[in-house]
């Protein structure tokens, strides 16, 4: 049956105006960054030791959740120019900008979002079994009841850090295999929520179509797509990530959790 095709929006483009905090609890040191349009954002920088894939998976991953429905905050590209770390008294920060200029990752800042706890907040089975299939479909390991990086905000869910899915793109070989590899949901924080899996993959996968994924690889810069060994453009590595997810989508009974 065919369906209606999903809306992605192409992602906003914005100029920093200002660095204000760093977020230390992860390793990538993001910053929570003002822009030109007077939006605050978190903001994940080319320049960290993982790279620029941490940002291409937070932008295919995220645009991906978004498009189906999924609350994932407004993603922009932030242009950052390196002289805004020269007055940063932190001298990692400093170098951090300072590798960082030109297009970066912003996620809209949530002021006040709380962490998500499973011990104390509930989850609807509908939402929290898309989650989970959109995890097990990316391969994110970083949903844990250690590390949610689930956020609440205005008492509703909000899912943030998708920079450590789609491992694959660390080593492109690995991608053939990526598309049937099973998914280990044991620690996954919405399990105990997650009763309607099935349901819901089926729902989701309907709408995952090469258009869809098109629109969503669109939106990745190729300025961090370029270069990549064994791919002749940027549109070639978007090609690639556009079949991997559709064999994986076509796969699922190998994978679903
Ligand atoms: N959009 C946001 N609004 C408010 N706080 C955020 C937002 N994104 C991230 N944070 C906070 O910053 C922390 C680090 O961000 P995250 O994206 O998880 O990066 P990493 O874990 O890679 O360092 C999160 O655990 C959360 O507390
Ligand atoms: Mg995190």
């Amino acid at each position: 049956m065919p369906v209606d095709p999903l809306p992605v929006e192409p992602l906003r483009a914005v100029t920093a105006t200002r660095y204000v905090v760093p977020l230390r609890e992860g390793g990538s040191l993001p910053g929570v960054m003002e822009a030109d349009d007077l939006g605050t954002y978190v903001v994940k920088f080319r320049g960290a030791g993982q790279g620029r894939k941490v940002l291409v998976a937070e932008v295919l991953v995220g645009s991906l959740a978004r498009a189906l429905g999924l609350p994932v905050p407004e993603l922009v590209l932030v242009d950052v120019d390196p002289v805004l770390g020269r007055a940063e008294p932190d001298q990692e920060v400093q170098d951090l900008l300072r590798a960082s200029g030109g297009l970066n990752l912003g996620m809209d800042y949530l002021p006040g979002a709380l962490g998500f706890d499973p011990v104390v907040h509930v989850v609807d089975a509908e939402l929290a079994s898309q989650v989970l299939w959109l995890d097990a479909l990316v391969g994110n390991v970083d949903r844990s009841w250690r590390n949610p990086n689930l956020l609440l905000w205005h008492r509703k869910l909000q899912l943030i850090d998708h920079g450590a899915t789609l491992v694959f793109h660390h080593d492109w070989a690995r991608v053939e295999r990526a598309a049937t590899k099973p998914y280990a949901a044991d620690d996954h924080v919405l399990g105990g929520f997650a009763t309607a899996r099935a349901q819901a993959g089926d729902a989701l996968a309907l709408h995952i179509t090469g258009d869809l994924l098109e629109r969503v690889t669109a939106a990745v810069p190729d300025a961090w797509l370029e270069d990549e060994a064994g791919f002749d453009s940027a549109d070639a590595v978007r090609a690639a990530y556009v079949q991997h997810f559709l064999r994986r989508v076509d796969a699922r009974d190998a994978w679903q959790p």
